[in-house]
C-alpha cells in the first residue's frame, strides 16, 4: 500500500513539474489553510493538538532545535503554538528565544515555558512589526498555514542577522493533496533559498517531516 501510495504522489509530482498541465489544472491546486485566530484557539481548547508537545513529536522537534540552537543563537519561532519546541532547544541552549502564535490560548499554555530569556506574544506572524535580528528563524509545521509562504520567508528574511538561517519543518500527512501543496512551496523555497542541510524523520503511521535549513542566497 504504502509503496503504491509513494508511486502515485511520485506520479503526480512529475506532472506538476509539466507547466502546461500545471496552468490548467491551476484551479483545483492545493492551497495553503487558513484559519482565524479564533479556530486556533478552540482547536487548542479542546485538546486537537496537544501531541505537539509530546514523545510523538519528539524526534523531529529534536531536529529542529539542534539546528536552530546550539548555545548563543538568538531564536524567533513564528507559530509556537503551546511552546512545545522549548523544551528541545534548551537541550542545545540558546540567547534569547521569542515565540509568537495567532492563537491566544496556545500562547496562555506556552506561558509555563517563559523564562528571562524565553518570551512568547500573541501576534499574526503575517503582520509582525519587529525590529530585533536572529539567528534562526524556524517555521515549523506554520509555513503552509500562510497566505502565501514563499513571500511570508522573504518577508522574514529582514529579521535575520547576517549569517543567519531558516528552519522549516514541513510533515508529510499522508494526502496527495498536502504533498502537492508542500512540494510546490518547496519548490518555490529553491530560488532563494539554499539547503544547507536536510533531515527527513520517519514515524510509524505514514507521517514524516522534512526539516530543512535554509541559508538565504542573496543575504
Ligand atoms: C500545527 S501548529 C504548530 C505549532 C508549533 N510550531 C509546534 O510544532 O508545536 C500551527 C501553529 O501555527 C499558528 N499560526 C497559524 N497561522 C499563524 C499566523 N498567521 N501567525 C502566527 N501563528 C500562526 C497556529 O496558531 C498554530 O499554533
Amino acid at each position: 500500500m504504502m509503496a503504491i501510495r509513494g508511486l502515485k504522489i511520485a506520479a503526480l509530482l512529475a506532472l506538476h513539474e509539466f507547466k502546461p498541465l500545471a496552468r490548467l489544472l491551476e484551479p483545483l491546486r492545493a492551497k495553503p489553510e487558513l484559519y482565524a485566530s479564533t479556530v486556533w484557539d478552540e482547536q487548542y481548547r479542546s485538546g486537537k493538538w496537544k501531541a505537539l508537545g509530546s514523545a510523538s513529536e519528539a524526534a523531529h522537534n529534536l531536529v529542529v532545535a539542534a539546528y536552530a540552537a546550539s548555545g548563543q543563537e538568538r531564536v524567533l519561532d513564528v507559530g509556537c503554538g503551546s511552546g512545545g519546541l522549548v523544551p528541545a532547544l534548551q537541550r542545545f541552549g540558546y540567547n534569547r528565544y521569542l515565540g509568537i502564535d495567532l492563537s491566544a490560548v496556545a500562547v496562555a499554555a506556552a506561558a509555563s515555558h517563559a523564562r528571562e530569556n524565553t518570551a512568547f506574544r500573541v501576534v499574526d506572524g503575517d503582520k509582525l512589526d519587529a525590529a530585533d535580528t536572529y539567528d534562526s528563524i524556524v517555521f515549523n509545521e506554520t509555513l503552509y498555514y500562510f497566505t502565501d509562504p514563499v513571500e511570508t520567508l522573504r518577508r522574514y528574511q529582514r529579521l535575520l542577522a547576517p549569517g543567519g538561517r531558516f528552519v522549516v519543518s514541513m510533515a508529510d500527512v499522508g494526502s496527495l493533496r498536502d504533498a502537492l501543496l508542500k512540494h510546490r512551496i518547496w519548490r518555490g523555497l529553491e530560488a532563494d533559498y539554499r539547503v544547507a542541510d536536510e533531515t527527513i524523520v520517519y514515524r510509524r503511521g505514514a507521517v514524516a517531516w522534512t526539516i530543512r535549513v535554509l541559508a538565504p542566497r542573496h543575504p
